[in-house]
């Protein structure tokens, strides 16, 4: 289903590719657009008065438009283009944290956190002295909260929609509401879940949002990040130089309004423009397809696994409450030798931490090996995958 709208699968006809999570595959309408950007409308955007600057800018800002109604922003000032989720989670500790926050004051992460939503806490903490605090999960990844987690104490909230490493996807009303009753900020790192259900920001009520580009079809080198326009508006800027101002003398500077303030530099023009395709391209197959056809894999992929009696899945068991993210371990073999071996096979599947070391160290796991699905695969890949397991098992056993 829908492997034709990608070059890659006619490149490589025997390819299997199960690692959406780490980076989706790109449709032809993105590889499209950024051919279309750069023969016809190259320029840099908001500074030029010329035709193609004008094309460029208009481009630009239309991704930020359709970036707004895709989680279903009130305003499209709301949306900062960054680099990638990793920038945009450093955009918010770097700047909403090192204002409003001091020392001793704490913040709540969980034990599934990407490193991307971590380090840029820790780094925090060794600079202003908060404490940080971890909301543990169950047997099978999913988090426990039942309230008393997070107290008047509590003034920052940082949480994965959806886990890169288990798939379990987090229940994040509750947890966002006790937040918002404490006065407490909250973000959510949608990385993940931006890419297998839709997400109505107003509904949810978090305060900041991050997502990337790459594992939503779009290019590499475009991250999102959403903020309610009355906490960026108070915001100083995370990164100084072109773009981000009004004005600038030798003494001091006037930095410009939202969104801009936080997109200093020449951005990913191309990037940004291309990463419109993708969403009209996801809106166009819309979440109902993509959820179908995701379920129908991940239950398919877990029915399969699971008759393999050397292997052990970490993380959601059953359907429910997950994405099509499948993390397992092999005995006596290790993930990376699971990883090769299947590589040779042309399926491509992640074998390592997926950057939560404390997660696998909660675990006391070193690895895990991880197949990641997207609505472009097919029962097919699963079949490919199973077998291709059952040989690298007898090779090395
Ligand atoms: C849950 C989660 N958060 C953050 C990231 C970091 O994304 P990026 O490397 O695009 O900044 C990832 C990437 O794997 C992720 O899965």
């Amino acid at each position: 289903m829908n492997k034709s709208d990608f070059s890659i699968f006619a490149q490589h006809p025997q390819l299997v590719y199960l690692d959406s999570a780490a980076t989706s595959q790109k449709p032809k309408v993105v590889l499209e657009a950024i051919q279309k950007y750069y023969t016809e409308m190259n320029a840099n955007i908001h500074r030029s008065a010329h035709f193609l600057a004008e094309s460029a800018t208009i481009a630009y800002e239309a991704t930020r438009k359709t970036v707004a109604n895709f989680i279903k922003a009130k305003h499209k000032h709301e949306i900062i283009f960054t680099r990638n989720a990793t920038e945009a989670i450093n955009l918010v500790a770097r700047s909403w944290g090192e204002t409003f926050l001091k020392a001793g004051d704490e913040i709540l992460l969980s034990k599934l956190e990407h490193h991307s939503n971590l380090v840029p806490w820790l780094q925090l903490k060794e600079k202003i002295g908060i404490k940080i605090k971890y909301l543990d999960i169950d047997e099978v990844g999913q988090l426990i909260f039942d309230g008393s987690q997070i107290t008047e104490k509590t003034k920052f909230v940082s949480l994965t929609g959806m886990s890169n490493s288990l798939g379990a996807i987090t229940n994040l009303k509750p947890i966002i509401k006790r937040a918002h009753e404490v006065g407490a900020k909250v973000m959510i790192d949608a990385c993940q879940l931006a890419v297998h259900s839709p997400i109505d920001i107003q509904e949810l009520d978090a305060d900041f949002l991050a997502f990337s580009a790459h594992k939503l079809y779009g290019p590499t080198g475009v991250g999102v990040l959403y903020g309610k326009a009355e906490l960026l508006e108070k915001m100083p800027p995370f990164l100084g130089g072109g773009e981000m101002i009004q004005q600038v003398f030798e003494d001091h500077f006037v930095a410009g309004d939202i969104p801009n303030k936080f997109e200093a530099g020449t951005p990913n023009i191309a990037g940004v423009v291309a990463f419109k395709a993708a969403l009209d391209y996801v809106n166009q197959i819309g979440f109902e397809t993509i959820q179908k056809q995701e379920t129908s894999l991940s239950e398919y992929a877990l029915e399969k696994l699971k008759t393999l009696p050397y292997l052990t899945l970490i993380g959601p068991q059953e359907v429910e409450n997950r994405g099509s993210i499948t993390s397992f371990t092999m005995d006596k073999v290790h993930p990376h030798d699971i990883a090769e071996g299947l590589s040779q096979k042309q399926i491509c599947i992640r074998a390592g931490h997926h950057c939560t070391q404390p997660l696998m160290d909660y675990w006391k796991l070193p690895a895990t090996a991880r197949a990641s699905f997207a609505f472009y695969n097919e029962k097919e890949d699963v079949d490919r995958l199973v077998e291709g397991l059952e040989e690298v098992y007898q090779y090395f056993s």
